[in-house]
């Protein structure tokens, strides 16, 4: 089978690598892809958002399956225009896809499916938000409606604060449209993590747990990022925890999209904060994570592709997920001043030595080819991931293969896993 992976991250080139050991496979694409990915599949000069560029290769390659990897085609409806010519598709349709694409949506339709989530209220007015806002006690949360790269959600410890957001996302407008509507909502504590789980439609297929990095500094300081590291599985996530979340999230989430008529194929990922009155959706994502992948894939044994084809055929009921006992851990090195303003075009070095040691996997994100070297370029740079008999061995090479790797500006988290190891 042909297959092409739309995107250009670590969580792509993750995705290519796992692909690739299918036994059905026979060629795999990615567009764009990246200095990593062009080493195990053809990259393509096309853009992830460019749908009628990538629906012409397809169809003029043959692809018998197309993986979408980031959010914004899904959102613009690119599973909607492939299925629309017979082509098959990984990923859900643009209505689906809204449960990312919107905050009032997804806030709304947790709400009518009673999925436990944070209270809130949705403004499309700012004096009326700011009113709301002093009437109620801090911290609060506001977030700007549409899709804003990871930044559009503002964690306030006080009033001031929260109207300041108001003011960012709906006057001065940084998110454009996806400011137009905001949810200003209650804020929950507790331990995050990530449940990512397969669905076609009728079957939901948890994968096992997993837990993201979001914020730039050591000890969760500083502001977001896209993520730092990951790591799988999360100990938070005890067996219980996990049946509660498949019963009062993932099932009632599978039916509220039935009863919506949506029809979901694909992925759902659910942001979970784990309160002391049990698991609740913080967001939504309609895709893979980046880089909670890079870990959950170099765990997963069964063949991707054949969960692929199942969920395409509805057959997802026929799957039964197979997990590497170990844990994996992700680290990403990233270009100094990410997530702001940062220089690129430097080369990599050690890259051959860290990926040859034992149960290390050098995931490549923003990189770049050039004469047979490889260059930065991009914010997070490189997903290293190693295997472990638990987090901390796991931790242990994981900065062994980093500490190998050098390019101008390197930077990343030295405490990737640490919240594990405490427990
Ligand atoms: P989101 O994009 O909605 O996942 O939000 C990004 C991050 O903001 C989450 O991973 C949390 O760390 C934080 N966050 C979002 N909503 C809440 C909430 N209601 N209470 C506490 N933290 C939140
Ligand atoms: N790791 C968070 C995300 O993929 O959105």
């Amino acid at each position: 089978m042909k297959v092409l992976v739309v995107g250009s991250g670590g969580r792509e080139h993750a995705l290519v690598w796992k692909i690739s050991k299918s036994n059905a496979v026979s060629r795999i694409y990615c567009a764009p892809g990246n200095g990593g990915i062009g080493a195990i599949a053809g990259c393509v000069d096309i853009a992830a958002d460019d749908i009628e560029g990538l629906l012409s290769f397809a169809k003029k390659e043959r692809i018998d399956f197309t993986v979408v990897g980031p959010e914004a085609p899904l959102v613009s409806g690119i599973v909607d225009v492939f299925e629309n010519e017979g082509l098959n598709v990984f990923g859900p349709v643009s209505q689906g896809a809204m449960l990312e694409g919107s905050k009032v949506f997804s806030k709304n339709f947790m709400k009518k499916h009673g999925i436990p989530t944070a209270g809130f209220e949705i403004f499309s007015n700012p004096d009326e938000a700011r009113d709301y806002i002093r009437g109620k006690k801090s911290p609060l949360v506001v977030k700007a409606d549409g899709l804003a790269a990871g930044k559009g959600v503002f964690v306030c410890s006080c009033a001031a604060e929260a109207e300041e957001a108001v003011d960012i996302i709906m006057n001065k407008g940084v998110f454009g449209a996806a400011g137009r509507k905001i949810v200003v909502e209650e804020c929950l504590e507790g331990e995050e993590a990530s449940i990512l789980a397969f669905c076609d439609g009728n079957t939901i297929v948890p994968m096992d747990s997993s837990q993201d990095h979001k914020r730039v500094f050591d000890g969760d300081k500083g502001p977001n990022t896209g993520g730092m590291g990951a790591y799988s599985p999360a100990p938070v996530v005890t067996g219980d925890m996990m049946k509660t979340i498949e019963e009062k999230i993932l099932q009632r989430t599978v039916r509220g999209l039935r009863k919506e008529g949506i029809r979901y194929k694909g992925v759902i990922y659910a942001g979970i904060m784990v309160t002391d009155k049990g698991p609740m959706v913080l967001e939504y994502n309609v895709r893979f994570g980046d880089p909670e992948t890079q870990p959950l894939l170099v765990r997963m044994k069964t063949d991707l592709l054949e969960v692929v084809k199942a969920i395409s055929e509805g057959e997802l009921d026929k799957i039964k997920l197979e997990w590497d006992e170990r844990a994996a851990v992700c680290v990403v090195m990233a270009s100094g001043g990410y997530p702001g303003r940062y220089n690129k075009g430097f080369e990599i070095k050690g890259l051959e030595r860290a990926g040859n040691i034992k149960d290390v996997f050098v995931f490549h994100a923003g990189t770049k080819e050039k004469g047979g070297s490889i260059m930065t370029s991009g914010g997070r740079v490189l997903g290293v991931t190693a295997l472990g008999d638990n987090i901390g061995k796991a931790v242990e090479t994981v900065y062994g293969a980093v500490g190998m790797i050098k390019f101008d500006g390197a930077f990343f988290r030295k405490d990737i896993g640490h919240k594990a190891l405490a427990k």
